[in-house]
């Protein structure tokens, strides 16, 4: 009898490490392989250092590091980049392996770090016809279009790294920044609101509740709170398909609220 709250948590334990598995093996098809990062920082050593320097930072108005080119390039056309070179600049034509163009694509993405991670970045177009056919409007607001049951996403792609945006799209349980876990309180008149902090201070909180209304309330008002650990977003995981997430990222990357 002792023993049975310890088989209990052992067999929880056991639960989450089977859920767990799964869920990495999906991120790892989404990203690039620790190799592929590895195999490109050599092969930029040899081949980019020249003209672009050891920091990405060599030819005016780009930066590899930061992914900052004349215009955003999705993969493939990082890709064709360096395969075809820039006509009339300085930038050559390299004849390079398929395996060697995905290192030094995933080089580039992992941000020049051998430990760092390389998430495959698609194309923002597609991206957006993909967000307006998987009904993430339904919840999600962007430009003003949309309602405010879940985050506004204009600007996300100015605050969230592209390995973050991945793991909120694939493992939403694991990627909610602490602000945006479901809510729900109870207050002294009885009332209960669930919804989604706004803002929180220390004298009130601000929450959307789930019809959409913006209630603001005293914390002395509250007797209980309720912070939700799974997160009301369907995981796309098994949904869309390895190019559609790449998009959608790409998509989101491109909302830096301007
Ligand atoms: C001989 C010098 C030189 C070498 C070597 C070189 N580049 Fe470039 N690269 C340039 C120049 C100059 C530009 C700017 C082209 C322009 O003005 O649009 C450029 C532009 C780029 C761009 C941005 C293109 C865009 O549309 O913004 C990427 C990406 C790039 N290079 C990647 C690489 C990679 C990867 C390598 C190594 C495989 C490499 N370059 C090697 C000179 C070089
Ligand atoms: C049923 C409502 C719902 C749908 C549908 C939905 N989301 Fe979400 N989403 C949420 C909620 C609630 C959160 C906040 C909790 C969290 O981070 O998981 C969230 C969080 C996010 C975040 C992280 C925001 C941040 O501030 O970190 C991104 C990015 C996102 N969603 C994108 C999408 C995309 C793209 C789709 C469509 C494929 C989608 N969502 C569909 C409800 C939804």
């Amino acid at each position: 009898m002792r023993y049975a709250p310890l088989l209990a948590r052992l067999a929880t334990a056991v639960l989450l490490i089977a859920s767990a598995v799964p869920a990495l093996a999906q991120v790892a098809d989404h990203q690039y392989s620790a190799e592929d990062i590895t195999a490109g920082s050599r092969l930029y050593a040899a081949q980019c250092t020249l003209c672009h320097g050891p920091l990405g930072d060599g030819v005016s108005g780009i930066n590899l590091r930061q992914q900052r080119f004349r215009r955003p390039l999705s993969d493939d056309q990082l890709r064709q980049v360096v395969t075809n070179g820039v006509p009339n600049t300085g930038m050559p034509p390299f004849r390079l392996q398929p395996r060697e163009l995905d290192g030094i694509v995933a080089f580039i993405r992992a941000g020049f770090d051998v430990t760092g991670t390389a998430v495959k970045i698609g194309d923002a177009a597609r991206g957006k016809q993909v967000y307006a056919r998987s009904g993430c409007a339904t919840c999600h607001r962007i430009d003003g279009v949309g309602p405010r049951t879940a985050p506004d996403l204009s600007d996300i792609g100015s605050l969230r790294q592209p390995s973050s945006l991945q793991r909120s799209l694939l493992t939403p349980n694991l990627g909610m920044m602490p602000i945006n876990r479901p809510i729900r309180v109870v207050t002294r008149q009885g009332e209960t609101i669930q919804g989604r902090r706004l803002n929180e201070d220390t004298v009130s909180v601000q929450i959307i509740d789930d019809k959409e209304r913006l209630r603001s309330i005293a914390k002395a008002d509250i007797t209980l709170t309720e912070l939700g650990k799974s997160s009301p977003m369907p995981s796309v995981s098994g949904k869309l398909s390895e190019a559609e997430v790449s998009d959608l990222v790409a998509y989101l990357l491109s909302l830096k609220g301007l």
